[in-house]
């Protein structure tokens, strides 16, 4: 099981959090995946001028944009990457 957190503070919302948040939700239903990966949503992480972060089980990314998310998807939850 995987646990990717994104933040929903207001900066990373305005640098596309939801659309982050939204395309990994799309991955999960296209890939039957949600036995493996567990979504949420975190407040500030305090890392507002590199968002938007996103928290891959202990790994914290900043500056992702959605059209990362399917090769994090890919990494982390298909393939399940640990690094
Ligand atoms: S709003 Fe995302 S790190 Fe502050």
């Amino acid at each position: 099981m995987v646990t990717i957190s994104v933040c929903l503070g207001s900066a990373c919302h305005l640098k596309g959090a939801n659309a982050v948040l939204e395309t990994f939700l799309a991955l999960i239903d296209r890939y039957q995946a949600q036995a493996n990966v567990q979504m949420a949503g975190s407040f500030c992480q305090g890392r507002c001028t590199e968002g938007v972060v996103v928290q891959i089980d202990d790994l914290l990314l900043t500056n992702v944009t959605k059209d990362q998310v399917f090769e994090l998807f890919t990494k982390y939850v298909l393939n399940g990457d640990k690094e």
